[in-house]
């Protein structure tokens, strides 16, 4: 005999609960899904990638006193959608949820979600756009703009058509996560759309309306690097997989480089350098800019760090220049052979991005 507490029921529902920084919504978030579970013989994992604020020092209190609840604690690692592939493939149950930590998401349209699973449906999706739905309804201009852009951008990829292919929030057979797992990209906030997009056949799904609340504590994790990241991912998946992830980043970097080239060239030239010098350090100005987003989103994961960071710079600068040889020398070429001067300029263009990445990728960020 033990001392654990029998369990009677093996579980029909695990919540996973993905968290960074969460510790003061993860308790009430329990005690929540304790009231408006009951009845049903559910258990909640939370995924925690070691937050520095202890997250997975409170949730292991809590399970030690609720063997409804369990901890994940992830070291080394970040990324939201790896910690919910994690979470939902450590489920042996038959039915498995993913819902944010901060109480953003509404914990009481669960039992409507697994009513619909119950009834035979593969995957439901709590959706802000449906009627009922808090729409696009207290986020700010910018977000809403990325999410309505998001949402157009997804319905091409997609094998349901789901009105908030974005949301964190969504209910799915098990069965189903274990056949796509190893397809699905473990960075970034895409985990619906990138299942959405991976099964093999069209999945039955329904949508339940819900209203996205005020976050109270903590703050969201969604940024820039989210956005691009998704970007990423639907380009990714729209050239059938063909295009690497990490090459599409470099591309989208790489054309953020031209905006900042131009920026600078004009605010060099009024502060009165020659064009020469101007054009010079600007060309550095965004060849610098390129290394550092690149090395914070495109080689995220072999980021180069003390040292072996101004090593790399150096050598960023070394390769770019052997890139911008190679894109002219391909543009002439082409120009010579009477290609016309925009598809020459093209070829080079792309010819220079593909030189650069794959320098970059065996040179720079070697590992
Ligand atoms: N383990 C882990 N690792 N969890 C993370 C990470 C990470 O790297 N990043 C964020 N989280 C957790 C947060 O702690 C939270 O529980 C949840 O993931 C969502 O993160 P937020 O930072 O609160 O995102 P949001 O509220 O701005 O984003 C909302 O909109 C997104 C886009 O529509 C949420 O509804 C998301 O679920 C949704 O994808
Ligand atoms: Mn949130």
């Amino acid at each position: 005999m033990t001392d654990f507490p029998a369990i009677a029921i093996a579980p029909e529902l695990t919540v996973v609960v993905p968290s960074y920084n969460e510790r003061d919504n993860v308790p009430e978030l329990a005690a929540r899904l304790d009231r408006v579970l009951a009845g049903i013989a559910w258990e909640m994992i939370v995924v925690d990638d070691d937050s520095p604020d202890g997250t997975s020092r409170v949730v292991k209190d809590l399970a030690r006193r609720d063997p409804r609840i369990r901890c994940i604690r992830r070291v080394g690692r970040r990324g939201l959608a790896g910690a919910c592939i994690e979470g939902m493939l450590a489920s042996s149950a038959p039915v498995v949820a993913v819902m944010d930590a901060d109480l953003q998401h509404d914990e009481t349209i669960l039992p409507a979600m697994l009513d619909h699973i119950r009834a035979g449906k593969d995957l439901v999706v709590a959706s802000r756009n449906i009627e009922g739905g808090s729409k696009t309804e207290g986020l700010s201009p910018i977000r809403r703009a990325i999410s309505d852009l998001g949402r157009r951008l997804s319905a091409m990829i997609l094998k349901a058509p789901l009105s908030d292919p974005m949301s964190g929030f969504f209910m799915i057979k098990r069965d189903l996560v274990e056949q796509v797992a190893p397809k699905l990209a473990t960075a970034g906030f895409k985990i619906l759309a990138d299942i959405a997009a991976s099964v093999s056949s069209r999945p039955s799904f329904a949508e339940v309306p819900y209203v996205f609340r005020e976050r109270v504590h903590g703050e969201s994790k969604l940024d820039a690097k989210v956005a691009l990241d998704y970007l990423g991912f639907i380009l990714n998946k729209l050239s059938g997989g063909l295009i690497p992830l990490r090459f599409i980043f470099f591309a989208l970097v790489g054309s953020t480089g031209l905006v900042v080239h131009m920026v600078s060239l004009y605010l060099a030239l009024g502060a009165g350098l020659q064009f020469e010098w101007a054009q010079t350090l600007a060309t550095f100005v965004a060849m610098t800019s390129n290394f550092l987003i690149n090395n914070e989103i495109t080689y995220r994961d072999g980021r180069l760090k003390g040292s072996r960071f101004l090593v790399g710079l150096v050598l960023f600068y070394g390769v770019c220049s052997l890139g911008a040889f190679a894109n002219v020398g391909v543009a002439s070429w082409l120009y010579a052979e009477a290609a016309e001067w925009w598809l020459a300029g093209i070829a080079g263009a792309l010819m220079g991005a593909v030189f650069n990445y794959a320098a970059s990728s065996a040179i720079v960020w070697r590992r």
